[in-house]
């Protein structure tokens, strides 16, 4: 068999007897003698290029994402029977070290400070007595923190936000107790929200989670709170968090992912108060995606299970 793998970032992997790897540019159509691959990786592959490729290889079975959330290959792959394999665990550290780093600027207001400091202003009210300074969310020890989307991205956080005293609460499609964590549905969230301190949201983009968090998540919030998001953008219903960030409903957002990027320069979330962004940054490290991509040729070839399919 023939599997692509693109040139984009170094990937080193044993190539099996029987397998036959080529290297392909990404941004270029697939050469016509390779059209016959079986399967393919995809990392940073240009929209039109991946959509291109249910016609450009008509013999493909199987591609394997190094991305965490496949939705624009499972949208480029729709009505095909391809099998599209995430690059599940590739970003768990990086994403969750991300986020944390999010959680703890809002904690930290390091948005105020470095903006104080591009003026050469001493942001005097974030010294001295902070306990009479500044009220709300402050430090992680004690804190409440939602994890909506608890998966390998989640729980490697909870473990980082656990170490740091924070009291964490996961939210999947099904309730229980994972790695020593609570996890509810949110179909349990009333009764969880008022009391959060930060929630964080790690959810797939798809047709179940668009706008699932909106005005009601939102209002149910205490006005201390922060929304953090390094999911997807059309998780969120974009205009109910803006009107929150402006009513005061909730103490602020750091965001990282947009339901159109890159956040248009006219959007007026960029003027959002108590508003952190960063640009889609939190991925874009997958840590050793040789690994993954020998065990599921090993697999694909044995005819198992692949690692990182979701139905
Ligand atoms: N910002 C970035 O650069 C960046 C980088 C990597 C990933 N991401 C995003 O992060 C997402 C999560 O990655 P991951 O590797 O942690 O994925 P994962 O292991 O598949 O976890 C996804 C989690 O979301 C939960 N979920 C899915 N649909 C849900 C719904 N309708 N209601 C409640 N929970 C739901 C799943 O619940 P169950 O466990 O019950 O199935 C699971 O806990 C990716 O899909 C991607 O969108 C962003």
């Amino acid at each position: 068999m023939k599997i692509l793998v693109p040139t984009v970032i170094p990937i080193d992997f044993e190539t099996p007897d029987g397998v036959t790897r080529v290297d392909y540019d990404v941004t270029s159509p697939i050469p016509p003698e390779h059209r016959d691959a079986e399967a393919v990786v995809v990392w940073l592959n240009p929209g039109e290029r991946l959509r291109a490729m249910p016609s450009e290889l008509p013999e493909l079975r199987w591609v394997q994402g190094l991305m965490a959330g496949t939705d624009s290959v499972q949208a480029a792959f729709a009505g095909t029977d391809v099998t599209i394999a995430a690059g599940t665990g590739l970003h768990d550290q990086p994403v969750a070290e991300h986020t944390l780093a999010l959680i703890l600027a809002a904690a930290r207001r390091l948005d105020e400070a470095f903006a104080a400091q591009s003026e050469r202003r001493w942001l005097e009210e974030h010294g001295g007595n902070q306990i009479r300074n500044r009220q709300g969310f402050t430090t992680l020890a004690g804190a409440r923190v939602l994890i909506w989307g608890f998966g390998g991205i989640g729980v490697t956080l909870a473990g980082y936000l656990t170490a740091l005293g924070a009291e964490v609460t996961g939210v999947a499609r099904s309730a229980g107790e994972r790695h020593g964590y609570r996890v509810i549905t949110p179909d349990d969230l009333a009764a969880e929200l008022g009391t959060t301190d930060v929630l964080v949201d790690i959810l797939p983009g798809s047709a179940e989670t668009d706008a699932a968090i909106g005005a009601e998540v939102f209002e149910a919030l205490p006005a201390h709170a922060w929304f953090v998001n390094v999911g997807r953008g059309v998780t969120v219903d974009e205009e109910a968090l803006e009107a929150a960030l402006r009513s005061g409903s909730i103490a602020g957002a750091a965001l990282d992912v947009f339901r159109t990027e890159p956040l248009p320069e006219d959007s007026s979330l960029w003027q959002g108060p108590n508003l952190l962004v960063t640009p889609h940054a939190a991925g874009g490290r997958p840590q050793q995606p040789g690994k993954l991509i020998a065990e599921n040729l090993r697999r694909y070839r044995a005819g198992e299970q692949l690692l990182g399919v979701t139905t």
